[in-house]
């Protein structure tokens, strides 16, 4: 990196929704069952928000008043919110502002991020551009997705495989450049958007009684091109960064990968040659909580972390899109 000044976290919350989805309930809502969903995806499951006047929004909001809480700041000392979801509460205002209102986040500007499950990843590199940078003193970035209010659950090859959830981050700049985000590689390729879509209410296909009829406004996944995509793409770009920094599985402490499915993680992790108990992996509880996956990995094993260690973020989602970060944890663990 030309700047020594990094972009470092200093403080990571989470917000799930109380009411669990389980497989056993699925199994009464589709044909499915507990076994199926959990050898193939790894879930037993998730969190679903059942308030309807609740929104993607008031989970940011509550993510923003936990990291103040735990950084001992208030909402009016956030210079930048940045948002990551594919169900903002709607096209505009963004939830960016939404949840800036709800949070008192009255001095923040703010925007949301489209990509999918990779958009923590996105958002993470470019919130830590206004921190390293010297521009912006306190970056919050935020995933998250409220996945029930575009699952169709009459689709047992989608319906079982999301939850909702939020988590994010606050930047701070570590002058030393000692912590914090070290190297970030993303891509994309619009070629895959086909398989993993919502085509609906769009300017392409604005909401109408055809649009519904044909079920637009739902996620639509072709599993199998996901997947064989997923695979190597997410295992090739978390073996690439840290082989351009030459990190070794012994170097890395944790691997902290999205989570859609185990067996894709499973196959990222033996690329990088690091064992699973160095991998976050609470899909179990969760499913795919999309842009929230990665940070709700961080709030859960905070504790577990000390500063220095090697972390590297990986991601894949619709778009497609995928990456890789590698940072080096800034936080001791709570007393
Ligand atoms: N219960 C029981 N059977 C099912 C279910 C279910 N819930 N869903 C599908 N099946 C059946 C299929 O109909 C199929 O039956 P058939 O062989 O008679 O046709 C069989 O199970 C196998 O289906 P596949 O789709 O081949 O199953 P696969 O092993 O590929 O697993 C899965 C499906 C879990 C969706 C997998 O393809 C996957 O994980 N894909 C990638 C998901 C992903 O990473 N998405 C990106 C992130 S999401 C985002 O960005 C928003």
């Amino acid at each position: 990196m030309s700047s020594p000044q990094t972009a470092a976290i200093t403080a990571v919350h989470g917000w799930l929704p109380p009411d669990i989805l389980s497989n056993a309930d699925l199994e009464k809502m589709v044909d499915t069952n507990d076994e199926w969903i959990r050898t193939r995806t790894g879930i037993s499951e998730r969190r679903i928000l059942k308030d309807p006047e609740k929104a993607t929004s008031d989970m940011v909001a509550k993510v923003i008043e936990g990291l103040c809480e735990q950084r001992g700041m208030k909402a009016t000392d956030i210079d930048l919110v940045i948002v990551a979801t594919v169900t903002p509460d709607m096209f505009f205002p963004s939830t960016a502002q939404l949840a800036c209102h709800k949070a008192g986040a009255s001095n923040a500007w703010g925007f949301d991020l489209s990509a999918a499950c990779s958009g923590f990843l996105y958002a993470l590199r470019t919130g830590g551009q206004f921190i390293s940078n010297g521009t912006h003193k306190k970056v919050v970035v935020v995933g998250s997705d409220k996945m029930s209010s575009i699952v169709d659950y009459t689709d047992r090859t989608t319906c079982v495989l999301f939850g909702d959830g939020a988590a994010g981050v606050l930047l701070e700049a570590d002058p030393t450049g000692e912590t914090g985000i070290q190297d970030a590689i993303l891509r994309s390729d619009g070629a895959g958007g086909e398989y993993l879509r919502m085509q609906g209410g769009g300017s392409l296909n604005p909401a109408s009684a055809a649009s519904i009829e044909a079920k637009m406004h739902y996620i639509e996944q072709d599993g199998r091109p996901v997947f064989k995509a997923a695979v190597t793409s997410m295992a090739d770009v978390s073996y690439e960064i840290m082989e351009r920094n030459g990190l070794t599985g012994d170097d890395i402490s944790w691997l902290v990968p999205h989570q859609a499915n185990l067996r894709i993680i499973d196959a990222t992790a033996n690329r990088m040659g690091v064992t699973r108990d160095k991998v976050m992996i609470n899909i179990e509880k969760y499913g795919n909580t999309t842009a929230a996956t990665i940070p709700l990995c961080l709030w859960e094993w905070q504790n577990r972390l000390t500063p220095g260690e090697n972390l590297i973020l990986s991601a894949f989602g619709g778009g497609f899109t995928w990456g890789s970060i590698w940072l080096k944890w800034a936080m001791s663990p709570k007393a």
